[in-house]
């Protein structure tokens, strides 16, 4: 009988690249990429969100010949170059998702957004006050209205969800309580319940924990290399069969 290949899917976030770190990722990569068929990158992809971190990050992936996912992170944002290296990873055949427009490979499909901070549950920010807090809270809003269009746009068998900020509590524990709100937030939870995801890869929590769920039991993989290098320092990424 013709048994189907299986799905593997790699996951790995914050790997925070920058100039002293050229090559050391670039066995890393190789080893994942042979035995994946897919790779995340869930944000924090550089240090300081320069390009030329986008270049040296395209350089370690030289030997990856698998199609190559990411979301950006806070860190990519901070150089104010943004729009430079997602024109860097792009025309090296990488997908940068910011929702709206998921990516599909037959059965699988892919929405992704940085996500945002505000907090979890009823300690979440709420809609109140100065016309800063207002701000920040609609920040957060936005990136969650984001993935909803994505995934909305999703009839696959798979949805599976990449963000950089984390849509729940439980993968964040582990960091300290009193920087829980700007490790993510609840509402990125509602689109990923509301259309059924199949899985929820995220970083930015480098001290958290590795898997937890949504509330309707939908399994969240907190993927950020620090955290997982820590665990296991041969084995620094999640792997996945679908
Ligand atoms: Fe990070
Ligand atoms: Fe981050």
């Amino acid at each position: 009988m013709n048994k189907k290949k299986r799905i593997r899917i790699a996951a790995i976030a914050d790997i925070h690249i920058h100039e002293p770190l050229g090559g050391i990722y670039r066995k890393l990569f190789k080893k994942i990429c042979e035995e994946a068929d897919y790779l995340l990158i869930c944000g924090d992809l550089t240090q300081r969100g320069l390009e030329i971190e986008a270049k040296i990050l395209v350089h370690e992936l030289t030997d990856c010949h698998i199609p190559v996912l990411t979301v950006l992170g806070n860190h990519d944002y901070e150089g104010g170059e943004v729009e430079e290296i997602k024109q860097v990873l792009r025309k090296n055949k990488m997908y940068v998702l910011e929702g709206e427009d998921p990516v599909i490979f037959g059965d699988i499909g892919f929405a992704g957004v940085k996500g945002f901070c505000g907090g979890f549950e009823d300690y979440m920010l709420t809609l109140w006050g100065e016309e800063m807090i207002k701000r920040f809270y609609y920040e957060g809003v936005n990136e969650a209205q984001k993935l909803e269009t994505a995934l909305a746009k999703l009839q696959t068998k798979y949805k599976i969800v990449l963000l950089h900020y984390s849509p729940v509590k439980e993968t964040v524990v582990g960091e300290s309580p009193e920087i829980f709100t700007y490790l993510g937030s609840s509402q990125l939870e509602r689109p990923i319940n509301n259309y059924q995801a199949t899985m929820v890869f995220h970083g930015h929590a480098h001290g958290g924990k590795v898997l937890g769920k949504t509330s309707t039991g939908i399994p969240v993989y907190n993927v950020s290399h620090s955290l997982l290098e820590h665990l296991n320092p041969n084995h620094p990424y999640v792997l996945i069969e679908l």
